[in-house]
């Protein structure tokens, strides 16, 4: 599977997602890294892996649909299968998740469907909850929206503040995204309409994740 990851910033998550294809995940390559943002210090290890990387500024086209259509493009002349979104802080015209219907998934620093939006962090400790996480989704036309592939949480200890627990959540976004990657590259789950129908050893992997956390 042809995959393109599109990051708009420091690419945490795409290191672990090009690894992770490096090594335990033969299924996947990673043709493409994309970015929005010239700037995006992620693009470097990308380069750095002997990755196409490609920069489209957003700021130059006036509609969203023009920019969503030259990276459709460029997805495109690369053969690309199959996206993920990796701190890609862009919204995505309709058409363009429609495009890629079921074939898009991202990454969200919170247990969806709860805090979706920015500042999930900063959101979570204020609202005193004690339970925080991570969540891969498959992308839908509203932000942050789609059925939920995987999820991990982690306790919100009382004197957690927003950079302890982005720490804290970062370092389970790392685990969990390589893992449901693999689960699409296997072939080891199916959609139908929103419902993500398991297999058995979809459902070993994601437990694996939790006896690997002592959970
Ligand atoms: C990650 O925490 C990711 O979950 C979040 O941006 C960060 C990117 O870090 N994404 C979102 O909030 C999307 N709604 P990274 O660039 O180091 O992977």
């Amino acid at each position: 599977m042809k995959v393109a990851i599109l990051i708009s910033g420091r690419g945490s998550n795409m290191e672990r997602l090009v690894e992770s294809c490096k090594t335990n995940n033969k299924s996947a390559s990673v043709e493409l890294v994309f970015s929005n943002n010239a700037e995006a210090s992620g693009l470097s290890f990308a380069k750095n892996n002997g990755i196409e990387t490609s920069v489209i500024d957003h700021r130059i086209y006036e509609k969203r649909e023009d920019f969503d259509h030259e990276l459709d493009k460029k997805l495109r002349e690369n053969n690309i299968d199959f996206i993920c979104n990796a701190g890609f802080m862009r919204i995505l015209s309709e058409d363009f998740v429609n495009n890629w219907f079921n074939k898009q998934i991202n990454i969200h620093p919170s247990l969806l469907p709860d805090f979706k939006g920015l500042d999930v962090h900063k959101r979570v400790i204020e609202s005193k909850t004690n339970i925080s996480g991570c969540t891969v989704h498959l992308v839908r036309a509203g932000v942050d929206e789609g059925p939920i592939i995987g999820q991990i949480s982690t306790k919100v200890e009382t004197n957690d503040n927003e950079e302890i627990l982005s720490i804290k959540v970062l370092k389970l976004e790392h685990i969990l995204y390589p893992v449901c990657l693999k689960l699409f590259s296997d072939n080891l789950i199916q959609i139908n309409e929103d419902k993500i129908i398991y297999s058995k050893e979809a459902i070993d992997q994601l437990d694996e994740i939790n006896a690997r956390l002592g959970k």
